[in-house]
């Protein structure tokens, strides 16, 4: 079986343990979409390892990860970031691979990231050049992991697009223009090291689906960060939705099976961008400590604020979603009185367009007490935490099937 793991929200809903989680039971993990922005984290003893670039369920160890076509690559942090796994295993880099396909991003997509965000009003990304990398690929003036292994290629190629970006630099940005020498003689490092992994991820994966090999598409950001339908502009470059598997590495439509939701037990976002049920009073600054909320890749705060149903039936709608797997209840552990947004003051449904006018009409129910993070059965949950998540199933039509209860790898109810 093929399934893909999507969130459903802004995106930290958890997929770095969901996926971690889940992969056990699969032979290939392939990130399809987004670059270094994420950041999945999973939590083994009392280490966490943050992963930005390289799929997170390699910590299981028969799974070959695939970084695919759709996703845009930087070599100098998937090498950091190797680095650092290969001291919890060392067998990590043999069981990586590296779509040819996949959009490099140079130091100069960063600089420009970085100056819009800092110069200009921008939408509050991680500065990690992601949507300039998009820029280039659209607009047919990028390069490609595969492009590093032809040296007159790359090199023609980036002083072509190296002339152009330097004149903005300079002009527009008033900074101090890049080597195109510095950026060849790096990338010809990162080649050497980069050939082995490198592969043409359509073919190893439609091989795989021939041989009956089992594989977990791992989403990254969140439905409403998706280019297409999330709340743009304050969105990502790449297609977020389930429908960007597909495309990202190249394999037919009818090739995944299911697709899990990922949904956290409350919501929230980072950066800017409209959040109906955004809480930036006490609720929201509980939410934020008890729940560590704090970006895995920029350290920002999250905004945070109730569940709020009416994003996740759309996100629901746009990915073919059924089932959820729900994270993070424990942090509700210790509310009074648990909110959750059911509709909307002037619409039952959440609409994109306009999301910044839609007050969420709230239904509220009584909070549990008791520490859940031990829990391993549904029927031992607290009544008032089976009963929120009774509610979740109603105001979604969704079903809940896996609940996070903690932290740590294994603290999963299988519902
Ligand atoms: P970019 O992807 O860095 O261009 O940022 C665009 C928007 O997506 C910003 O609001 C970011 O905060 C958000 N974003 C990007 N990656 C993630 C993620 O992994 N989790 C949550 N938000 C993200």
């Amino acid at each position: 079986m093929n399934i893909a793991v999507i969130g459903l929200q802004w995106g930290d809903e958890g997929k770095g343990k969901v996926v971690d989680y889940l992969a056990k039971d699969f032979d290939i993990d392939v990130r399809f979409q987004g670059g270094a922005n994420a950041g999945h984290t999973v939590r083994v003893g009392e280490k966490e390892l943050i992963f930005h670039q390289i799929p997170c369920g390699i910590l299981n160890k028969d799974i070959t990860g695939v970084i695919g076509a759709g996703c845009v690559f930087d070599p100098s942090v998937f090498f950091e970031e190797l680095n650092n796994l290969k001291k919890v295993d060392p067998t990590i880099e043999e069981r990586i691979k590296i779509s040819q396909f996949c959009h490099l991003v140079m130091p100069y997509h960063i600089m420009i990231d970085r100056i819009r965000e800092e110069t200009q009003q921008g939408i509050g990304t991680t500065k990690k050049g992601i949507g300039v990398a998009y820029e280039d690929k659209y607009g047919r003036i990028g390069l490609r992991v595969g492009d590093m292994f032809n040296p007159e290629r790359f090199e023609k190629l980036l002083k072509h697009n190296l002339s152009r970006k330097n004149l903005i630099l300079m002009e527009i940005y008033r900074a101090e223009p890049l080597s195109d020498n510095e950026i060849i003689h790096q990338f010809r490092e990162y080649a050497d090291r980069l050939r082995p992994m490198v592969i043409d991820d359509t073919a190893f994966l439609s091989r795989a689906i021939k041989e009956k090999k089992n594989i977990i598409f791992e989403g990254a950001q969140g439905t409403l960060l998706d280019i297409n339908f999330g709340t743009y502009p304050y969105v990502t470059s790449s297609h977020t939705i389930a429908g960007g598997a597909n495309i990202g590495v190249g394999i037919g439509p009818l090739y995944i099976d299911k697709v899990i939701g990922v949904v956290k037990a409350y919501t929230t976002r980072v950066g800017r961008g409209p959040f109906p049920s955004e809480d930036d009073s006490c609720l929201g600054e509980d939410l934020r400590k008890m729940g560590k909320e704090f970006g895995a890749t920029t350290g920002r705060p999250r905004r945070c604020g109730p569940f709020d149903a009416g994003v996740v039936r759309y996100a629901a709608r746009l990915n073919g979603v059924e089932e959820i797997f729900l994270t993070k209840l424990d942090v509700l552990s210790g509310l009074d009185k648990i909110k959750i947004g059911v509709a909307y003051n002037n619409k039952k449904d959440f609409d994109p367009f306009l999301a910044e006018e839609l007050n969420p009409i709230y239904n509220e129910i009584p909070g549990f007490k008791e520490d859940i993070s031990m829990i391993r059965d549904f029927n031992d949950l607290p009544e008032q935490a089976r009963n929120y998540i009774k509610l979740i199933e109603h105001h979604t039509n969704l079903q809940v099937n896996f609940i996070s209860v903690g932290p740590n790898r294994d603290a999963v109810i299988k519902k």
